[in-house]
């Protein structure tokens, strides 16, 4: 099966963990992913066990205040986790650099990446979609859409 492609519904947080654990095994440098899903649906959670997939052995915590947190994950590669929550626009996007983190070496998790779908509009991306059902329970759809 494809992690990569298809919908799994997740009925705690340690569950979204072991799923981000294992798309994050599957992640090659230049991959790019654009996260979508309302305030508390478990994003950065899923990006905490994506960190672990690609071994980062630091927590990872939500960048909303400080917008970018770059780890290394080899010589020539690092994990880029980002949170639009904040942007506008793509112009801010574009003039703040940093869409510069987003390029063919490193690899990208963007939390609220909707919030800009034209600067997204052509490319190869990985697109995660988290939605409540309840309390514990989410639904995560995950597709990859390149053009
Ligand atoms: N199945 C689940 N998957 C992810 N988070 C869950 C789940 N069930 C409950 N939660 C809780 O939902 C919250 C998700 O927060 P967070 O990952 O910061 O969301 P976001 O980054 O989308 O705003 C956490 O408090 C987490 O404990
Ligand atoms: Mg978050």
């Amino acid at each position: 099966m494809n992690i990569l492609n298809k919908t799994v519904i997740t009925k705690s947080k340690k569950e979204t963990v072991s799923l981000g654990k294992l798309i994050g095994n599957k992640l090659n440098p230049g991959d790019c992913l654009l996260l979508s899903g309302d305030l508390g649906a478990g994003k950065t959670t899923l990006i905490q066990g994506i960190g672990k997939g690609l071994n980062i052995r630091k927590i990872l915590s939500s960048p909303t205040f400080t917008l970018v947190k770059e780890y290394p994950v080899s010589k020539t590669s690092n994990f880029i986790h980002m949170d639009l929550y904040r942007i506008k626009s793509k112009e801010e996007f574009t003039k703040s650099g940093m869409n510069e983190y987003v390029n063919a070496t490193n690899i990208c998790a963007i939390e609220w990446a909707d919030k800009i779908t034209d600067y997204f509009r052509k490319g190869h991306y990985y697109y995660i979609n988290i939605a409540y059902i309840n309390r514990n329970n989410r639904k995560i759809h995950i597709r990859k859409r390149s053009y």
